[in-house]
């Protein structure tokens, strides 16, 4: 028997540590055509949560669906006990979302400050205190405060991207395939941030290409398939499980030890 299993049957009733809760959602781009055909996923307090799947297979619309930037036909995304779905994303900001779409996530012709800065327009007087949070955890980002973001390389965008979003305070942090298109010494260290944002006490939700490299670092894991969670299970029991491995990761039936 398989150690993953389906998602469980969504539940009412908020938990006190359920920081994100996507409940049956069915979305999609144009009237009639659902692209999410009920998809639940949760995030826990402290949790860092991964999901994979084929091209296609509706993770990023996922994680539009939840910044309100696809339109939800019904489910619901509740956020730390609030119905947030539907929300519109400057709405969504200050209830806790932070997004960093997969790509065109910095202003280019800003500096890493004024990229900070947007990410606070909504609440200027915070700036200092909360740049001291991003500038703890992207030190090169607060040395280079004055550079514009255009020049910075690939890795660098990407942090200048996930510092924005942090600048908010959110309780949740979306990530759409923060290692995609870096060298494998900047997927390394991408992951490693990503590590330290979670441990720095916010959830996080990643959609990865590496599957492997995912499910090594996340807490929980969910495999999406043609707008559903096929599978869920900590990234280990993902990792080991037969069908998830035929199905999805591949050769990395030969890495798991
Ligand atoms: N802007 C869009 N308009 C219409 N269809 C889209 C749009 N973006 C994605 N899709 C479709 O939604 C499906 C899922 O895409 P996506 O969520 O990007 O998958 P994944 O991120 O898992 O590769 C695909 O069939 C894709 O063609
Ligand atoms: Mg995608």
């Amino acid at each position: 028997m398989s150690a993953t299993s389906p998602a469980p049957a969504a539940q009412s009733g908020f938990d006190g540590d359920s920081v994100v809760k996507v409940t049956n959602l069915v979305a999609g781009y144009i009237p009639g055509v659902n692209i999410l055909n009920g998809c639940s996923i949760e995030a826990r307090k402290g949790e860092l949560i991964g999901i994979i799947g084929p091209n296609g297979a509706g993770k990023s619309t996922l994680l539009k669906a939840m910044f309100g930037l696809v339109k939800v036909h019904s489910g619901s995304v509740v956020v730390r006990g609030q119905d947030i779905t539907g929300l519109k994303a400057n709405k969504l900001v200050t209830k806790g979302v932070g997004f960093v779409p997969q790509t065109n996530n910095v202003f280019a012709a800003l500096t890493i400050e004024e990229n900070l800065q947007m990410g606070m327009f909504q609440r200027p007087k915070d700036f200092a205190k909360r740049f001291e949070f991003v500038a703890d955890l992207f030190p090169e980002l607060a040395k280079r405060r004055a550079q514009r973001a255009g020049s910075l390389s690939g890795g660098e965008r990407q942090m200048v991207a996930m510092g924005r979003a942090l600048m908010m305070d959110p309780a949740v942090l979306l990530l759409d395939e923060p290692s995609a298109g870096l060298s494998p010494v900047k997927q390394d260290e991408t992951f490693l941030r990503v590590h330290e944002i979670n441990r720095a006490g916010v959830s996080v939700i990643m959609v990865e290409q590496n599957a492997r490299r995912c499910l090594q670092i996340c807490d929980r894991g969910y495999v999406l398939d043609q707008g559903k969670d096929a599978y869920t299970g900590t990234g280990r029991e993902l990792m080991k499980d037969p069908k998830v491995i035929q199905l999805y990761l591949g050769t990395l039936a030969d890495t798991v030890e």
